[in-house]
């Protein structure tokens, strides 16, 4: 239903283009009934990389849709001169999770030549998409990418920005007229609320005040963050893509390098003691934004913590359990700030919990990867797939549907998958 001639909608009317991070997850569940449209997606996606190597967050490849704001003709890419005049594309990025979707692929089906053909081809686009991030967005070059606006992280509207935020002041005139079109389609209470949409908006022309990639967004940036989750997946593609590369006979030796930078950092700079959890961290206000969050259970599938630590996120996700949530909330369910039905500040994604699932796995701690993969499959039976879910059990009963779009390509990529793995 999703599928457009050559890449596929997160959900219709929503979200009506292509989106840099669902692509990855949605690939996995093409596989399984068609390789090739697999291969396509990520063709597709890669079609909108910028000559600096960033690949966009959303590639608007059908100009015609006119439900989205902000549609291309606001975020002007052609500001850049390296951005292609076609598919238009927004100027900022999300989660680097094509280098693991890859390898993921090519684990399915290790002898099929297209696919290894295709890995090929693609291998060195990603390598590129890395080297942007490395080039443009680590100033003191700590081996941790920075973003500049809080739908990079994909968990657009977590509590972890509103601080970073709240520097922004805007004042009537500061910003050009615009009409967001989201709340017509779903519900406000589970969107952002008007005075966060006008800080996105800032943000995003600040960016292109500097063409989206300029040193300036580094100097001038209220909103400066070394998100955990991101620096997480980066880490898990440059750690997929070289052993792809020793696999395919390709050069390596940059991707190594990064790899070692960005361990070593992530692990001094995000950890928190009193939290026994990973967190982002606040360059501009130089501290670590000091909550519990579901990016921070992400470094898990990266492969990033001693024993010990993996089991401290191990234990918090078993108490979630023990207390009668889904895992997993993304948002730290005693928090003030904890909203069970709003978007990023608490409800289950079932690709995150994809992605988490594999994580406990890898570190031997089967039960907790069962109980995730058990929740996802019972809040998807219960309701459809959908965007995001209830994580509180008692209040789901209660409820008839769960949250956000319907229909939702990367939840039920993330199923099929998991489906497949016992
Ligand atoms: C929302 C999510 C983002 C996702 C997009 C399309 O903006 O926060 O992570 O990529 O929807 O599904």
């Amino acid at each position: 239903m999703n599928w457009r001639d050559g890449f596929t909608i997160p959900t219709s009317n929503l979200y009506p283009f292509q989106w840099n991070w669902d692509s990855g997850f949605i690939a996995l569940g093409h596989y399984y009934a068609n390789p090739a449209h697999a291969m396509r997606e990520l063709d597709s996606l890669f079609s909108g990389q910028w000559e600096n190597g960033l690949v966009p967050h959303i590639i608007f490849h059908s100009e015609h849709e006119e439900t989205y704001f902000p549609n291309f003709d606001f975020w002007h890419s052609n500001v850049n001169p390296g951005a292609p005049a076609r598919p238009k594309s927004s100027g900022i990025t999300q989660p680097a999770v094509h280098g693991f979707i890859l390898e993921n692929l090519l684990d399915k089906s290790p002898d099929d030549q297209d696919l290894l053909a295709f890995a090929k081809s693609l291998f060195p686009k990603i390598v590129n998409y890395h080297r942007f991030l490395y080039d443009y967005r680590d100033p003191h070059k700590e081996g941790l990418m920075f973003i500049f606006h809080p739908w990079e992280s994909g968990r657009d509207n977590s509590p972890l920005w509103d601080e970073s935020l709240e520097r922004i002041q805007i004042k009537p005139g500061d910003l050009p007229a615009y009409q967001r079109l989201d709340t017509n389609i779903a519900d406000p209470a589970e969107r952002p609320t008007a005075e966060q949409y006008d800080r996105y908006v800032y943000l995003l022309l600040m960016g292109q005040r500097h063409r989206y990639d300029g040193p300036g967004i580094a100097e001038e940036s209220p909103f400066l963050v070394q998100d955990d989750m991101m620096n997480a997946i980066l880490i898990k593609s440059n750690e997929s893509l070289i052993r792809l590369g020793k696999r395919l006979k390709l050069d390596t030796a940059e991707l190594e390098e990064w790899q070692a930078q960005s361990m070593k950092s992530f692990k001094e700079k995000f950890w928190n003691d009193d939290l026994q959890m990973y967190t982002s961290y606040d360059l501009r206000g130089e501290k670590q934004i000091a909550m519990k969050e579901i990016g921070g259970i992400i470094p898990l599938y990266a492969g990033i913590p001693s024993q010990e630590k993996a089991a401290a996120l191990n234990n918090h996700l078993q108490e979630l359990h023990a207390s009668g949530y889904y895992l997993c909330p993304s948002f730290d369910v005693q928090s003030p700030a904890f909203d069970s039905c709003r978007y990023w500040r608490g409800p289950v994604w079932p690709h995150m919990n994809w992605m988490i699932y594999h994580g406990l796995k890898q570190y031997g701690f089967q039960d907790t990867a069962q109980i995730v993969k058990a929740d996802t499959f019972e809040i998807v039976d219960k309701y459809g797939f959908f965007e995001y879910y209830e994580p509180e059990k008692g209040l789901a009963q209660s409820l008839k549907k769960a949250y956000g779009g319907a229909n939702f390509s990367w939840t039920a990529s993330s199923v099929i998958d998991l489906i497949h793995n016992p």
